[in-house]
């Protein structure tokens, strides 16, 4: 008889991606997923430790899981990704109504886990190891089994996440990464060129080739062929019939290259949107955080990305409040925002966190002078935002259909502009359509279909 399964992902588009796989390792032991918790026999939180508020989402949910537990005894509860990792069988101490644990490069083993829970051979499990060879080889096989043998016949998706590096050797004094995925390593062009082949057979249109610094896509381990560059990969993975659109996220400042710039050339099928972290405008700050570039090598580098591809979209992600940042410091992340005028950014508080260098730095800044930094920055960026999308109006744009509802129908763009139009017959998703931008909003643009 089949069970039912509740997927609840925090973080990360790793995580998604993660998620998606353990959706296909448990369809293989006859789990269904549905949309809640409650009537789920399991529920796996995919959880993310990025930020101390990301953590605590996590045990708040898993508080009141404690108390659908009480009401009905068999329910499982398995705590999977970044928090379960870092936390290990702690988990278990403070939250004694989890039944697995499972660390980020673990996942896999969650059939075998259940089977033993359910066998009674054992009351609890966890595997939290960090391995040294990359793992998605025997995902690569699942997907490629669940895919053809429709094991679990998902409905189709336009829009899929293929990941192409694990782990971060960047040291980043803030971050958890490194300590929750493990050291960098590539997967081999073979996999990724045929998972990729797959997706597309399926109906897929956009690929996003995810990595935490995908710039150093091949240099970090025997795996990878060495000969290929990030840019080699994007060559290769762009000319597969049917990849009508492709991504790519996370490059780190310092390592994009030429090569890189000259695919936003070369690629058609490349979308014009770069997430460039700057993390901050400030030097000192830069160099606290252990960033290996200076604001006037990141400007530089923006500066050289539009000249390769003038319309570009650029993003960002901000940290503010960083130990030791002093006003001045803020200010030029102000002045960074003035300059690159980014299309959006994703900015935060900064947060303690364990096992990184900076959580043990002097000079920690208040929380409330955290919020008003922060409060400044996203109004500034707000304000951007909108000025930018405004500049867009009366072009006539491609977008790709994403949802189409009753009224309405949503839509992206290469830049990665979210545009909503009235509903159109003709339009369904996964349509690559030209629509007029009529409206700019700070989030969004709204347009009208152009027939031709
Ligand atoms: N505190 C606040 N923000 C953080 N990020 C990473 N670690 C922290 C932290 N300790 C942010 C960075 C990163 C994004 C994914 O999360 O901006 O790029
Ligand atoms: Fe993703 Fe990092 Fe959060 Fe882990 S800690 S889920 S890698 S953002």
């Amino acid at each position: 008889m089949n069970k039912h399964v509740f997927i609840k992902t925090f973080g990360c588009q790793m995580n998604e991606r993660d998620s998606e796989v353990i959706e296909q390792l448990l369809s293989q032991s006859g789990y269904i997923p549905v949309p809640d918790a409650e009537g789920a026999d399991l529920v796996i939180l995919n959880t993310c430790s990025i930020r101390a508020k990301a953590e605590q989402k996590v045990f708040s949910l898993l508080g009141m899981l404690r108390k659908q537990k009480e009401k009905q005894k068999q329910l499982r509860i398995a705590v999977c990704g970044c928090v379960a990792q870092q936390e290990g069988k702690a988990i278990f101490k403070r939250m004694p109504h989890v039944d697995i644990v499972v660390g980020t490069q673990q996942i896999y083993q969650l059939p075998d886990m259940l089977n033993r829970l359910d066998q009674g051979q054992t009351d609890r499990e966890i595997s939290c190891d960090l391995e040294k060879s990359f793992i998605i080889p025997p995902y690569q096989k699942l997907l490629a089994e669940t895919q053809r043998g429709r094991l679990s016949p998902a409905p189709v998706e336009y829009k899929k996440f293929v990941t192409i590096m694990q782990g971060c050797n960047n040291f980043c004094s803030y971050c958890v990464v490194p300590a929750t995925r493990g050291r960098e390593i590539s997967r081999p062009v073979a996999d990724i060129v045929e998972e990729v082949r797959l997706l597309v057979d399926d109906g897929v249109k956009e690929i996003t080739l995810l990595g935490q610094n995908v710039n150093s896509y091949g240099c970090t381990n025997s795996v990878a062929d060495k000969a290929t560059t990030f840019a080699d990969l994007l060559c290769l993975v762009s000319g597969i019939p049917g990849v009508e659109r492709l991504r790519f996220t996370s490059s780190n400042p310092q390592d994009l290259s030429k090569e890189l710039m000259q695919c936003f050339k070369d690629l058609s099928n490349l979308c014009p949107h770069f997430h460039l972290p700057a993390q901050s405008g400030s030097n000192a700050v830069l160099k606290l955080m252990n960033r290996k570039y200076s604001r006037e090598l990141y400007l530089e580098k923006v500066d050289a990305l539009r000249s390769y591809c003038p319309d570009i979209a650029i993003s960002t992600d901000i940290i503010v409040g960083f130990p030791g940042e002093t006003e001045r410091d803020f200010e030029q992340t102000m002045t960074l925002l003035e300059q690159v005028r980014y299309q959006g950014s994703f900015s935060f508080k900064y947060s303690d966190r364990p096992n990184t260098r900076s959580a043990h730095f002097d000079n920690k800044v208040d929380e409330s002078v955290k919020g008003i930094r922060l409060q400044r920055f996203q109004t500034r960026q707000d304000e951007i935002s909108l000025e930018r999308n405004q500049e867009l109006l009366d072009r006539t744009v491609e977008v790709l259909i994403e949802q189409v509802h009753e009224t309405s129908i949503q839509s992206r763009t290469g830049t990665n502009h979210i545009v909503h139009f009235p509903f159109h017959s003709v339009c369904a998703p996964g349509d690559t359509v030209k629509v007029k931008l009529t409206h700019a909003g700070r989030h969004s643009l709204n347009g009208e279909f152009v027939s031709e």
